[in-house]
C-alpha cells in the first residue's frame, strides 16, 4: 500500500480574538506558508492494530496505546476511529511533522489534528469529510485549550477566511482587495488555555467592565468585515491597531509584543497588533508589497525570531 499523506495550513486571526469564546464574531485566514504533513505508511509485519506514531516537534517516538487517553494525538486518533466505525487500525507508522511554532497562535495543535485526521482516514481507504474533521478537531482542542471558541479548528480544516461566531454555522468571507501581511514571532512561547483562563478569570471578577471591551471588540471585528467585504483594508488597518489596545485592555499583551507592534508602525505597517492567545507568539502587521521586507527586517533586528510575509488574496463573488 503506498504511503498517505495529508498537510494542513496554520492561520492567524485577524480580529477578535478571547472576545470570540465569549460569542463575539472574529475573523480567522489560513496561512499556507506554514503547515503540517503526516505521512502514514502500511506496517504490514506488525501486529494487526499497532501503530507507532513519530513527531519530532514534541519528542515524540511511541506506540499510539502506551499515550495517554487524554494526549491530543491519542485522543484524535479514537476520533477518528469512532468516525470511521472500525474497532482496530490497520498496523501503520504515523509521521508528523510541522513547520508551525508551536504554542505561538499559529494553530499548530489544530493544524496536527486535522492533518492526522485525513491521513489515518484516508489511510483506511474513508477519507473524512470536512465536517467529521471538523468535529474532531474541535474535540481535540478542547484538550489543548480547556474551553476552545473553534475558530482555529474551523480555518484550518476549511481552508478559507471565516468570520466565525461560535456555535453559529460557518460563514465564507469574502475579501474585496486582497492585502499583505507580516507576521513575526516574539519568540515567547505561550500557551493558550494559560491566557484564556487568565481572561475568564478576570471577566469573572469585574464583568462589566470586560464585557464591554469584548464588546467593543465585537464591534470592530463587524467593522473589519464590512471593510473586507466592499473596500480596502490598508485604508482601514488603523482598526487592527485598535484591536491591539483593546487586547492590551484584556490583559494579553507583552512588552515584547508591544515594541514589536510599535516596531511595525514606526517602520512604515498601516497597522499592527498581536494575533492569537498573546502572552507571547505572534504580532501581524499589514503593510505594502513595496514597504513587506523593511517591516520584516526591523521587526528580526527588534528580536523577531521568525517573520513570514504573506499575501491575502481577494476572494469574491457577486
Ligand atoms: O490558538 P490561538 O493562540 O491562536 O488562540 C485562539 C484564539 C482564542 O480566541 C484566544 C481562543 C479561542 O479558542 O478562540
Amino acid at each position: 500500500m503506498p504511503a498517505i499523506t495529508s498537510s494542513a495550513p496554520g492561520k492567524i486571526i485577524l480580529c477578535g480574538e478571547h472576545a470570540v469564546v465569549y460569542g463575539a464574531p472574529a475573523i480567522a485566514l489560513p496561512v499556507f506558508q506554514v503547515n503540517t504533513k503526516t505521512v502514514v505508511v502500511a506496517k504490514p509485519a506488525a501486529p494487526e492494530g499497532e501503530l507507532r506514531i513519530i513527531a519530532p516537534c514534541i519528542n515524540l517516538d511511541s506506540r499510539l496505546d502506551s499515550l495517554d487517553n487524554d494526549h491530543p494525538l491519542k485522543a484524535a486518533s479514537e476520533l477518528v476511529k469512532q468516525a470511521l466505525g472500525i474497532n482496530r487500525f490497520q498496523a501503520c507508522e504515523i509521521r508528523i511533522s510541522t513547520s508551525i511554532p508551536i504554542a505561538a497562535g499559529l494553530g499548530s495543535s489544530a493544524s496536527v489534528t486535522v492533518s492526522l485526521s485525513r491521513a489515518l482516514s484516508a489511510f483506511h481507504g474513508h477519507p473524512l469529510t470536512d465536517d467529521a474533521v471538523n468535529k474532531i478537531a474541535f474535540e481535540v482542542e478542547k484538550l489543548h485549550h480547556g474551553t476552545p471558541s473553534g475558530i482555529d479548528n474551523t480555518v484550518i480544516t476549511y481552508q478559507i477566511p471565516v468570520y466565525f461566531i461560535k456555535d453559529k454555522p460557518i460563514e465564507h468571507l469574502m475579501i474585496r482587495k486582497g492585502f499583505i501581511l507580516v507576521i513575526a514571532d516574539s519568540g515567547t512561547a505561550s500557551l493558550t488555555a494559560k491566557t484564556v483562563a487568565g481572561v475568564r478569570e478576570r471577566w469573572l471578577a469585574d464583568k462589566e467592565r470586560y464585557d464591554a471591551l469584548f464588546m467593543e471588540i465585537a464591534d470592530l471585528s463587524r467593522e473589519i468585515k464590512d471593510v473586507l467585504l466592499k473596500d480596502d483594508l490598508t485604508g482601514n488597518a488603523n482598526l487592527l491597531t485598535r484591536n491591539h489596545d483593546l487586547l492590551k485592555n484584556l490583559g494579553v499583551s507583552t512588552p515584547k509584543l508591544d515594541d514589536l507592534v510599535n516596531t511595525a508602525l514606526d517602520a512604515g505597517a498601516y497597522g499592527a497588533k498581536l494575533s492569537g492567545g498573546g502572552g507571547g507568539g505572534n504580532i501581524i502587521a499589514l503593510v505594502n508589497e513595496s514597504q513587506a521586507d523593511t517591516v520584516a527586517r526591523r521587526l528580526e533586528d527588534r528580536g523577531a525570531t521568525q517573520t513570514i510575509i504573506t499575501s491575502i488574496p481577494s476572494a469574491w463573488v457577486n
